[in-house]
């Protein structure tokens, strides 16, 4: 058989049963993946359900403050996510409709190569080879070597089978996920283990390959904690600027510089004396 005929007969009968994969609404398959980027799937489930209750459509996102969005986003981490959808949300009322070709999506604010296709495959089930984590660890280990950028998207596209890039994407991430982890993967019961290049033994040649991400960086200590501590103190009611600090638990310069940088980004407003959400 071949790489995809193996992937597709393993993954098939055990897909995952996530809840957007039983939709094909753009929207909601957008707010999913830019929710996947950097958190895990059981965390993300009640959030995209929450998510989409509050904002349904676009329209809705769209009229909405970006506070909003922003309190709806509390625990998921990464806040600049919440703000490009909401963006998102509005380039498309813009429009007046869903871009479905990779250059329309390509030009959504925080949407690039990865979520680009990841919507084309999943919500207009056009063919499009998404390349996110685990599917580039598995190009990287299944030929054996790290890969370039360009390089495992052009395998990802040689491997997806025309007509049929919904279910072959998921099925690779599926077993990116359950069998082609990270750390410890299960090649014994992998349907590639006859064909791949590394099968599991020796150096991991996923590790510092294009498209995989590396361990997070600590969170304990470091900034982006601190500004989280502010965001989810925001999202309850307005802060003294004077009292950043404190919230933050970190010295008055550091919490200055992560102020200046969160108002930058659009993701708090100064008014006087007051920070607040947008
Ligand atoms: N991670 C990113 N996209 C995903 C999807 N559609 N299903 C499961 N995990 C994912």
């Amino acid at each position: 058989m071949t790489l995809t005929g193996d992937v597709l007969t393993w993954g098939l009968p055990r897909l995952r049963d996530l809840p957007w994969r039983q939709t094909r609404d753009p929207w909601a398959v957008l707010v999913s993946e830019v929710m996947l980027q950097q958190t895990q799937v059981p965390r993300v489930i009640p959030k995209w359900h929450a998510f989409l209750d509050a904002f349904p459509t676009t329209e809705v996102c769209a009229a909405a403050p970006l506070g909003d969005v922003l309190r709806l986003w509390q625990g998921l981490g990464y806040p600049r996510r919440a703000r490009n959808l909401h963006a998102a949300a509005a380039a498309v009322e813009q429009l007046g409709m869903f871009p479905a070709t990779l250059e329309g999506l390509l030009a959504l604010p925080g949407v690039g190569a990865y979520t680009a296709r990841a919507v084309l495959a999943f919500a207009f089930e056009a063919d499009a080879a998404v390349v996110d984590t685990n599917i580039a660890r598995i190009f990287a280990r299944y030929h054996g070597r790290r890969l370039t950028t360009r390089e495992v998207q052009r395998l990802a596209d040689d491997a997806a089978p025309l007509g049929d890039a919904w279910a072959w994407n998921q099925c690779l991430m599926d077993l990116g996920a359950v069998l082609c982890r990270p750390t410890s993967p299960s090649c014994a019961d992998c349907p590639l283990t006859g064909s791949c290049a590394w099968h599991g033994e020796g150096e991991d040649p996923a590790v510092g390959s294009a498209g995989v991400s590396r361990t997070q960086a600590r969170f304990d200590g470091s900034h982006r904690q601190a500004r989280g501590r502010l965001m989810k103190a925001l999202s309850q009611s307005a802060v003294r600027r004077s009292d950043a600090a404190i919230v933050m638990q970190r010295d008055r310069n550091t919490a200055d510089a992560l102020v200046t940088a969160l108002v930058a980004e659009g993701l708090v407003v100064c008014q006087g004396e007051l920070l607040q959400l947008p």
